[in-house]
Order: C-alpha cells, then sequence, then structure tokens
C-alpha cells in the first residue's frame, strides 16, 4: 500500500501524478530529468536542436501571429475557480471517444511531416501514443506510410486525418489503407488546402515537399504511384517533382465545398463500415451547424495553431460559441494553443470532450525523439492529474463552466513575438 494515499490503488485511471515524484527522486539514483517542460524552456530548447528550416516550419504562423495571440490571450482570460476540502483521492481522468474509453481527454494532433523533428518521423510519437493508450492523428502529409504507422501504433486508437486530393481514386484509396491499417476514424481537415502565407517560410524557400520530404503517404500508395507513371516522375531520381506532385496538384491550392464533403463522408463511411467522420479547422458557428446538418459524428474546433487566418478569432472563444449552439449535436474536440494542463482543464470547462496537443510533442520530438515525446506527454498528464487533485476535481464530468471565472475580452496583450 502506497503510505501517501492508501485510496491509490482504487482509482480507476492511471496515477500520473507520480511522475512528479519520480522525477523528484531521480537525482537520488544518480539520474537526471530529461528536461524542462516549461513551455518557454521547451520551446528554446527545441530551437536549439532543430535546424533553421526545421524551427521555422513549426513555429511560423500566418501574418503577424495574431491569430495565436488571441489563442494564448483566450486562455488567459478564463481563470479557474478551485475547490477546498474534496475527496481527489481517487480522481478519475478517464473520458470517452467514439465509444471508445481513453485514459485522459488528450490526444495527440495530426502534424504533418515528422521527419523534419526526427529521422524516424512519426514512428516514435506513434508508438508513444499507443503505450500511453492515447488518441493519434496521423496526418496526410505525414513522412511514413499509413501501414508502418498503423503498426508503430500497436493497439493503440487512432485515427486518418484526411486532406482530401482532387482525386477522386486517390482519396479512396487513401482512405481504404487507414481502414486496413486499423485507423477509427477519419479527420477532414479544411483549413489547409492553400497554405496561410507565413513569412519566414517564404522568406527561406522552406517548404520540405519541394525537397523530397513529406510526400510518403502517396509514394507508398498504389494509385499516386500510378500518376507518377503517368507523368513520367521517377521518385528515386526527382524526389522534388514527386514532392511537388503530391502537394500542388493533388491537393494544395484548390478549394473544396460542402458537396465534396458529403461525397468523402460516404466514401469513408462505404469503406470503413460506419467508422465516424468528423471535421477539423471548424471555427463558426454556421460551419458547426452545417457540419452536424450533413451528419458528422464530430467536429475539432481548431484554428490551425494560428498559422492559416491572421488576425482571426481565438479557438477558445469560437468553442464557448460553437459548444452553445450545437454542443449536444455532435462530439466537440478542440486544439489551438495549448501549453498546460491549465489550458486542457480550460477547454473542458468551456465545452470540449478532448483537445489534442500539437506543437508539444513536437519540440518533445525534436529535442529526444521518443524519449522526448514520452516526457513531454507524461508530464503533461502528470500536471493534469496534479491540477484535478489541487483545484478539487474528482473526474472530466465536474469540470464544466462552473469551474471558471473568465474576464471580459479587452484583457491585457501578450508580448505579440511570443511563440507561446
Ligand atoms: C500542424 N497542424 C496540422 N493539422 C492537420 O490537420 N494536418 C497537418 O498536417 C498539420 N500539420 C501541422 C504542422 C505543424 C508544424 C503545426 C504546428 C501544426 C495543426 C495541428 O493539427 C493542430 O491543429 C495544432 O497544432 C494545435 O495547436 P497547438 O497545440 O500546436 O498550439
Amino acid at each position: 500500500m502506497d503510505p501517501e494515499n492508501p485510496n491509490r490503488e482504487k482509482r480507476s485511471s492511471p496515477q500520473y501524478g507520480l511522475y512528479q515524484r519520480e522525477n523528484f527522486w531521480r537525482s537520488n539514483d544518480g539520474e537526471t530529468v530529461p528536461f524542462n517542460t516549461d513551455p518557454a524552456k521547451l520551446e528554446a530548447l527545441a530551437k536549439s536542436h532543430l535546424s533553421q528550416n526545421g524551427w521555422l516550419y513549426a513555429s511560423s504562423n500566418a501574418g503577424l501571429s495574431h491569430t495565436h495571440t488571441a489563442n494564448r490571450q483566450s486562455f488567459y482570460r478564463h481563470r479557474i475557480i478551485p475547490r477546498m476540502l474534496v475527496d481527489t483521492n481517487t480522481r478519475d481522468t478517464s473520458t470517452t471517444i467514439f465509444g471508445h474509453t481513453v485514459p485522459a481527454p488528450i490526444g495527440f494532433a495530426p502534424i504533418g511531416i515528422n521527419k523534419i523533428y526526427h529521422p524516424h518521423g512519426e514512428l516514435p510519437v506513434a508508438k508513444v501514443a499507443g503505450e500511453l493508450g492515447l488518441p493519434y492523428c496521423l496526418s496526410t502529409a505525414g513522412s511514413q506510410s499509413i501501414e508502418d504507422v498503423g503498426n508503430a501504433n500497436g493497439d493503440g486508437l487512432r485515427f486518418f486525418q484526411l486532406y482530401m486530393p482532387h482525386d477522386d481514386e486517390l482519396t479512396r484509396s487513401l482512405l481504404q489503407r487507414a481502414v486496413d491499417s486499423g485507423f477509427k476514424a477519419c479527420i477532414l481537415t479544411l483549413d489547409t488546402w492553400q497554405l496561410g502565407w507565413r513569412h519566414d517560410d517564404v522568406a527561406t524557400s522552406n517548404y520540405a515537399f519541394y525537397h523530397g520530404t513529406g510526400a510518403e503517404l502517396g509514394l507508398s500508395d498504389p494509385v499516386f504511384q500510378k500518376r507518377l507513371r503517368e507523368k513520367g516522375i521517377d521518385p528515386v531520381k526527382q524526389p522534388n517533382e514527386a514532392g511537388a506532385l503530391w502537394i500542388d496538384n493533388v491537393w494544395h491550392g484548390r478549394a473544396h465545398t460542402w458537396e465534396k464533403v458529403e461525397w468523402v463522408m460516404g466514401v469513408w463511411r462505404e469503406v470503413s463500415g460506419g467508422l465516424p467522420f468528423c471535421l477539423k479547422g471548424i471555427q463558426s458557428v454556421e460551419d458547426a451547424k452545417m457540419a452536424v446538418e450533413i451528419g458528422c459524428e464530430g467536429i475539432v474546433v481548431s484554428n490551425h495553431a494560428g498559422r492559416q487566418v491572421d488576425g482571426a478569432v481565438a479557438s477558445l472563444d469560437a468553442l464557448e460559441k460553437i459548444v452553445d449552439a450545437v454542443g449536444d449535436k455532435t462530439y466537440i474536440m478542440f486544439d489551438s494553443g495549448i501549453r498546460s494542463a491549465s489550458d486542457v482543464f480550460k477547454a473542458l470547462a468551456l465545452g470540449a470532450k478532448i483537445v489534442f496537443v500539437g506543437r508539444l510533442w513536437i519540440w518533445g520530438l525534436s529535442i529526444m525523439g521518443e524519449h522526448g515525446v514520452r516526457h513531454v506527454m507524461k508530464s503533461l498528464l502528470a500536471e493534469f492529474d496534479i491540477l484535478m487533485n489541487v483545484a478539487g476535481f474528482q473526474n472530466i464530468d465536474q469540470i464544466n463552466r462552473k469551474a471558471l471565472d473568465s474576464f471580459e475580452k479587452n484583457y491585457q496583450l501578450l508580448p505579440t513575438k511570443s511563440k507561446l
């Protein structure tokens, strides 16, 4: 029995908070903590490990970065109201998503081209997600094949994030491969059919797809291989041209419409036998209502970490309105700007059922590969578990709007240069 808390073994979700004690103890065993997970220090350390292009691609936001600033400001204006003398000894961090129980309401956001951050790309990330039992999303812009990522994720819960090609045969092929590789939902990203204007990336010609990385899902696809042959492109001898065909001709630059979303939802349902279909990138109440109207099982309220539309609303502010409008009609997920457990808590309190994190795990991957991702995520889980403990919340259902005090929107600006 644990003398500090005899109820610990009665908890039904993992004892995440013990990672704090593990780290406090390390020096007694002559070990050091892998690195500091304070987001500002984490980001600075990741920068020191990355090439200039790697750093710029991961950190660049659209335009003046004001959307990212707004994301952070919105977290800042909501404050948690702690409760005292609540028996949190058997607190439960678990929740459910599309019928699956997960140990915490936190997942891995889809992030493209992970080989920028580590030579093994998506594989270590998918592996750690599987190990922790947290949902993992593979991007269509991934740099490892769908099949290899599925294998690395093992028995983990994984979703396939689709950037929809303007090539229906290819779309169907990608979705079929995702189903065959054990992906349990399709998340169609709506906000990035055209890359936002990111000054630093433009100024440094920084687009990995044009330099031979990021087309791996295509290069491993029989339909895309056929397209390469039709165009006379040899992907071994002409990797840049193959990458350009994948990114430019296959999906980027041309908008889709709601009719096409209904089509792809039908294809996904057909190939998957009815697995959930979700839309990512929703920020307006009208679009959320449309998603419900056409029958999507879920939406991800996201502004792509502020990388697409500059000067846009904060994703957290959008969340509040969208939950009010359709919170009882579809499963609402959230991302953009999460840097700490308190941010996770605030998004849940405003009505998200689960949140995804992106840059936090990118930084971990950049610093120390698999170990880095594990350390970042275990730290976030521990911080969240401890936050529930010290703030007096026994389970996820108790985290609702009554847990928050909120300022009006004319709050103090954070420094706009901050990536945090
Ligand atoms: C992304 N994001 C993203 N989204 C997506 O649907 N497909 C993708 O390939 C990518 N790629 C990508 C690359 C990089 C470098 C970043 C920072 C983001 C968006 C991502 O899924 C998620 O919406 C945000 O990253 C969440 O915000 P935070 O947690 O990074 O602040």
